[in-house]
């Protein structure tokens, strides 16, 4: 089994969106330990802000989950950041328990090539999957 599936949601040959299925958990060894086997969606994104809001992101995650689910997973989890209410009212909606708390570490590079390293405090949200 690969370390990730990506999912692409496309309009024809136009791609709309996009997530990734990371399926040995989450980055943090904090949330593995805490929700053993369980996948992890990360990185949803609607490129455009108009396309937002009509079903895209929820035709991915439920891809994810019958994924998930053909491949044998219990749980799947999602993680939200503090900034942002609105992706986890979505995840709360299609059925997600807001789970325990940890921080995402993330680096970028800017343009004079510095790194600069982020750190996001967000919550993991876990569904199970019933067989
Ligand atoms: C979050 C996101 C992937 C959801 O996809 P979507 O196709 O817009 O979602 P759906 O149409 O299936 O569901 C709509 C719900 O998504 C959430 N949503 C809508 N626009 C959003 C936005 N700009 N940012 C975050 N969440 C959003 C809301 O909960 C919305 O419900 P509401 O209209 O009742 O408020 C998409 O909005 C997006 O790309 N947002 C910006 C990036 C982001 O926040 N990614 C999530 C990282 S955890």
């Amino acid at each position: 089994m690969g370390e990730c599936t990506y999912l692409v949601a496309w309009d024809g040959g136009v791609p709309l969106g996009h997530g990734e299925v990371l399926w040995q958990g989450c980055k943090s060894a904090e949330v593995r330990d805490a929700y053993p086997g369980c996948p992890e969606i990360n990185g949803l994104l609607v490129y455009c802000a108009e396309m937002r809001g009509r079903g895209i992101g929820s035709a991915l995650i439920r891809t994810a989950e019958d994924r998930a689910r053909d491949r044998g997973f219990k749980w799947i989890g999602v993680g939200a950041g503090d900034d942002n209410p609105r992706a986890m009212a979505l995840y709360e909606r299609l059925g997600y328990s807001a789970g325990i708390r940890y921080v995402d570490v993330w680096s970028y590079k800017d343009d004079a090539e510095v790194r600069h390293v982020v750190e996001d405090p967000c919550t993991f949200l876990v569904k199970d999957l019933p067989g």
